[in-house]
């Protein structure tokens, strides 16, 4: 009787029971080293070294052929279990390597968005509001609750909203006090141009303001306006102004006192030293320069406030009967006043800066101490 067995035995069960051992020892020594191993590819080479064509389990299993049925029927089950339990555990093994891989990654590339002390959160630099718009904003709130429309307009303007619809005519003196961007066509001459210009006040928004609605209205029409002038600690070529009117009936200059030192209280937040000074300007009669104390020096006299310890910040006055006129309005039924808040200034004040050109210089170590994002 020919048996398969690397072993003399004398009987068919002794054989049996030498194969049934190389089977442990054969499982045994698959195991030891499965254990020992982490990477893919070295589990791969493991299984085919047990299970490939000329692996150990496979080379048991085609020498069943040479053995007699009993053997056969005996060590036949037992050699195939092997093999599917090598198959098997060496899936096991491949799937939970990839689990640990893909669990590596997950924890390499976390993200904890709950942790804003985070590092990736900490280099992202967020962006900031500049600080007029933030004033600009509050103020537009202020206004809104009292029932002001918010208007804009456009920057480039032409003569007659800016000049004329505002009682300056041509040869008017006041043209002087607001230095002019002027555009001219080259083609023709300046006397021939319809003349345009980079608007120098807010005030054209009144006119625009008044011919577009019918009284009783209120609005405001912040924007930036420009002046061509020698820029200081409190003056800039670029600037920004809050225009504000209000046109009904049986309005009075203590009407117009009351409402601006409620906004100034409003915006900031506590009572200002103020005073009224009698100030010309030809679209109101009579007009006001409304005063406050410097907030930068507390009054005892700084390079924003020309050493005088006030600074002038809220222009105002009664509308001119033929600025109303101009809008469409009859004088004879309706009156109102006007103002034109100095934005800037304001700014200032609030936030104890002394020099109007950092607000317009683009600097982001100034821009990033206010409110971000
Ligand atoms: N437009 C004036 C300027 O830029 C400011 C001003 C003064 C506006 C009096 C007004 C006002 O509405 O009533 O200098």
């Amino acid at each position: 009787m020919k048996i398969f067995c690397p072993y003399k035995v004398k009987n068919i069960y002794e054989a049996v029971i030498n194969m049934t051992h190389d089977l442990e020892k054969i499982k045994h020594d698959f195991l030891t080293k499965l254990h020992s191993l982490t990477k893919e590819a070295d589990i791969l080479n493991l299984k085919s070294e047990f299970t490939g064509k000329t692996g150990v389990v496979s080379e048991l299993l085609k020498s069943l052929k040479d053995m007699n049925p009993e053997e056969r029927k005996s060590f036949g089950p037992k050699a195939n279990e092997l093999k599917d339990f090598i198959t098997e555990q060496c899936s096991l093994f491949l799937a939970k390597i990839e689990i640990e891989e893909i669990n590596k990654k997950l924890a390499l590339d976390r993200i904890d968005i709950s942790m804003t002390e985070n590092i990736q959160a900490k280099s992202i630099k967020s962006g900031g509001y500049h600080p007029r718009t933030i004033i600009q904003q509050e103020i537009e709130d202020i206004f809104l609750s009292m029932g002001f429309d918010v208007l804009d307009g456009p920057h480039i303007e032409d003569e007659f909203h800016n000049f004329e619809a505002l009682n300056i005519p041509a040869d008017h003196p006041a043209r002087d006090m607001q230095d002019t961007f002027w555009f001219h066509d080259p083609q023709k001459t300046p006397k021939e141009t319809k003349k345009y210009l980079l608007r120098t006040h807010t005030s054209n928004i009144q006119v625009r303001g008044m011919l577009s609605r019918k009284p009783p209205f209120r609005f405001i029409a912040p924007g930036v306006v420009f002046r061509s002038e020698r820029t200081d600690a409190s003056h800039e070529m670029v600037f920004t102004q809050l225009e504000g009117m209000m046109v009904g009936k049986d309005i009075s200059v203590s009407n117009l006192i009351y409402f601006m030192k409620t906004i100034l209280k409003e915006i900031f937040k506590r009572d200002v030293e103020v005073r009224l000074r009698p100030g010309f300007f030809p679209f109101v009669e009579p007009g006001f320069e409304l005063d406050i104390s410097c907030l930068i020096c507390g009054g005892k006299g700084c390079s924003v406030c020309k050493q005088i310890g006030w600074v002038e910040l809220l222009p105002c006055g009664m509308i001119h009967p033929n600025v109303l006129k101009a809008g469409g309005i009859d004088p004879e039924e309706y009156n109102g006043f006007a103002f034109g808040l100095g934005l800037d200034r304001l700014v200032m004040m609030r936030y104890g800066i002394d020099d109007i050109r950092h607000l317009q210089s683009g600097d982001l170590r100034f821009n990033s101490q206010f409110k971000l994002f």
